[in-house]
């Protein structure tokens, strides 16, 4: 490694920065770097080991993650000072335009950093610019479509930051709702007809939420949506690996922080006769009032009258409810989730009367650089599924 007082820096705007993959080394490296912003409770070698352990998952194996760095092209790999990094995810997706749904490839892009030291002297605006140009065409040498179609990022620096650089801010709300004992639970809720939700397994989720009977019927649902409404409809697929991904993490958590024998079982809840179901993982922050229940994705039929309305609003209230004990159970602050629907927001507001919808300014804006209008798509796009599971 090389000190930092010894180098010198070049500016942003160097013919001479390069982005490129990170070599393992230098990966760790990247790490140990930006263990200062996301570390959290964990000590530096368990903030590596998590990394490692969520590498290791079959959403990012085999080069589904990426980690690039910016460095200087004149010095030589192995003492390469990394002048800022990032990672990319490649993600299944699904891309529905004019009656035709397609399933392609997008990029999701996360942890971006520049230690302190190099802050403010444009390197991670270079390092986006060139990571923009770079994923247009990156891993996608196999693919029917030879150029990216789109791509997304969760930016907590606010939405002008990367909107700079296309990625544009979309829907970014979210209802939480606080966490009940066990006594409330079976107490049951006064208004009415509430059926009894059904705690699923991580088997469950997969059968219920990412069959291919599942999966076949979403993309059928973009397609319909692509013939009635013009301007393409995009959404990351909500596939079973992108649960496990998150699994991961909340299992790793489990074991090396709350030094639980029992990994979280519980992964989602549902009521089969209603066909509303839910995933979620419990996301431990910096202290345990950031603990979370997040709901990862919601799945119901859009109802077609005002008593399978009822029905559905029954069901996910009953749904909420479970999630509720099960925040309680693990000593999480609330349940949240991402861009509710009205149907969700009736729901929630059953349970809590005092429920709001909070539109996000500086967190976790979910953002969309849109590369379709070069490729004939037009200049609109909607993000379908904008729900946490997409999150990286
Ligand atoms: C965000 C970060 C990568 C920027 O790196 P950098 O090399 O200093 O960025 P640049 O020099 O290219 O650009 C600086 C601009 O970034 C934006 N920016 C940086 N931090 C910001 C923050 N916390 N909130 C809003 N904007 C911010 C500002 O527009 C800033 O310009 P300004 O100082 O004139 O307002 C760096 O501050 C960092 O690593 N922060 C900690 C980790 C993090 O929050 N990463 C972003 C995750 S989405």
């Amino acid at each position: 490694m090389v000190a930092v007082a010894d180098v010198e820096l070049p500016p942003a705007d160097s013919p001479n920065l390069i982005l490129t993959p990170a070599t393992p080394e230098e990966r760790i490296e990247a790490i140990r770097l930006n263990s200062l912003a996301w570390k959290g409770p964990l000590d530096v070698q368990k903030y590596i080991a998590r990394e490692n352990h969520l590498l290791d998952q079959k959403l990012t194996r085999n080069g589904g993650l990426t980690c690039w760095v910016l460095v200087n092209r004149r010095q030589p790999e192995g003492r390469r000072t990394i002048l800022s990094s990032c990672e990319s995810y490649r993600k299944n997706a699904f891309l529905a335009y004019n009656g035709n749904v397609e399933d392609i490839l997008t990029h999701a892009v996360g942890s971006v950093f520049c230690r302190p030291e190099f802050r403010k002297k444009g390197y991670a605006s270079r390092m986006i610019q060139e990571l923009s140009k770079k994923l247009e065409t990156w891993q996608l040498e196999n693919e029917r479509r030879k150029r990216l179609v789109f791509s997304v990022l969760f930016s907590d620096i606010g939405k002008r930051f990367y909107a700079q650089y296309g990625w544009v801010p979309f829907q970014s709300s979210h209802i939480s709702i606080p966490p009940i004992t066990n006594e409330e639970h079976c107490k049951g809720i006064p208004d009415g007809n509430i059926p009894l939700a059904r705690a699923l397994a991580s088997e469950d989720v997969n059968k219920a939420m990412c069959s291919d009977e599942v999966i076949n019927k979403q993309r059928e649902l973009l397609r319909v949506a692509s013939e009635k409404s013009p301007g393409a409809k995009v959404a990351v697929s909500p596939d079973y690996d992108h649960f496990v991904w998150h699994w991961a993490r909340e299992e790793f958590y489990a074991e090396h922080l709350l030094a639980s024998k029992m990994p979280p079982a519980v992964k989602g809840a549902g009521v089969d006769d209603r066909n509303v179901y839910c995933a979620w993982t419990r996301v431990f922050g910096e202290t345990p009032k950031d603990y979370t229940l997040y709901i990862l994705r919601w799945m119901y039929d859009e109802p077609q009258t005002p008593e399978e309305e009822q029905a559905t609003v029954e069901a996910m209230t009953a749904v909420m409810r479970r999630a509720q004990l099960e925040a309680h159970e693990w000593k999480l602050a609330r349940v949240e989730f991402w861009n509710p629907t009205p149907l969700m927001q009736k729901a929630a507001t059953i349970l809590d009367p005092s429920a709001k919808v909070v539109h996000r300014e500086k967190s976790s804006i979910a953002s969309l650089k849109w590369y379709g209008a070069e490729q004939g798509l037009g200049n609109d796009v909607e993000w379908c599924w904008n729900e946490k599971y997409s999150w990286c």
